[in-house]
């Protein structure tokens, strides 16, 4: 794949949620980079703004802010009537916005564990609900959804967050094989540990196996994969971890999990 044709491979826009920071924001870049216009979605609209007037002026492509909370539940259906209004069509779909939250279940804020559902599952479903249809009717569109190595085994101390990864994961990897036939690339993404906003945003404090990795880094590698592979893992180190978790023992997993993961109190 080259940086050219990246434009022509998905025939539209690429909407990036979470876009405003970390791995969205470095994706916005990337595909602008590579020829792609740009629909930036998140809640902070400065950021946003600034980054649109970054991308028009470097790249020369359109980029059209969408300002909107991810957990409303009709979110996919606005930002659709909004690109409608404006004859933008969707050709990639980046479903990475996500928050994490560290803890034990029923000591967190059960509210902020619904949100957190509804914005790292549901919100990637009714895109994908809302966009997928006109890729299909083009035969031609990507889909990449945000997994995490925490998609790989149970995670004690992040028990619903690791689910709604392992979500996103199985969804991505379904897609792939049902979208394919349509010419859809669909990838699910796992990073490790990434220096984005993450930590912060979730409150989580627990040492990174397997290192930091740098955003671009992890957003290029999934931008090579994408119609390579139904999924992939940022990291020799993650890749490793996850595949020598086939074959131990489940209740293992699940205890050497527990002890790593573990709240401070
Ligand atoms: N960083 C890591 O170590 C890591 C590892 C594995 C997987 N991931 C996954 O990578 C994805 C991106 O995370 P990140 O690391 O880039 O984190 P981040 O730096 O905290 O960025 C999160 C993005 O999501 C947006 N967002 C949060 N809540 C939102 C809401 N209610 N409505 C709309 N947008 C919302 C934020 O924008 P606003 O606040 O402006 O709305 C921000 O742009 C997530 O799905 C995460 O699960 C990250």
């Amino acid at each position: 794949m080259t940086v050219k044709n990246f434009k022509e491979r998905f025939g539209g826009a690429a909407l990036v949620t979470g876009a405003s920071g970390g791995l969205g924001e470095e994706f916005a870049r990337q595909l602008a980079f590579r020829g792609m216009d740009i629909v930036l979605v998140a809640r902070t609209g400065a950021k946003l703004e600034s980054l649109a007037k970054e991308l028009k002026g470097k790249y020369g492509v359109n980029a059209t802010v969408i300002v909107q909370d991810l957990t409303a539940a009709d979110c996919a259906k606005k930002i659709k009537t909004q690109l409608s209004s404006k004859k933008i069509s969707v050709g990639l779909l980046v479903n990475n916005a996500g928050y994490g939250s560290h803890g034990f279940l029923h000591t967190l804020d059960g509210e902020n564990e619904i949100r957190m559902l509804e914005l790292n599952c549901r919100t990637p479903l009714a895109l994908t609900i809302a966009f997928a249809p006109e890729m299909v009717k083009r035969r031609k569109g990507g889909i990449i959804f945000l997994a995490s190595i925490g998609a790989y085994q149970p995670n004690p101390a992040f028990a619903n967050y690791g689910a709604t990864k392992a979500y996103n994961l199985m969804l991505g990897e379904s897609l792939w094989s049902e979208l394919r036939p349509f010419g859809i690339d669909v990838i699910a993404l796992s990073p490790g540990f990434t220096k984005t906003n993450f930590q912060e945003a979730g409150d989580v404090h627990i040492k990174a196996t397997g290192g930091w990795a740098e955003p671009a880094d992890v957003v290029r590698r999934c931008l090579n994969k994408i119609g390579k592979k139904p999924s992939t893992i940022y990291g020799f180190r993650n890749w490793l971890l996850a595949f020598s978790l086939r074959f131990t023992p489940r209740r293992l997993v699940i205890m050497i999990s527990a002890l790593v993961s573990k709240p401070a109190k």
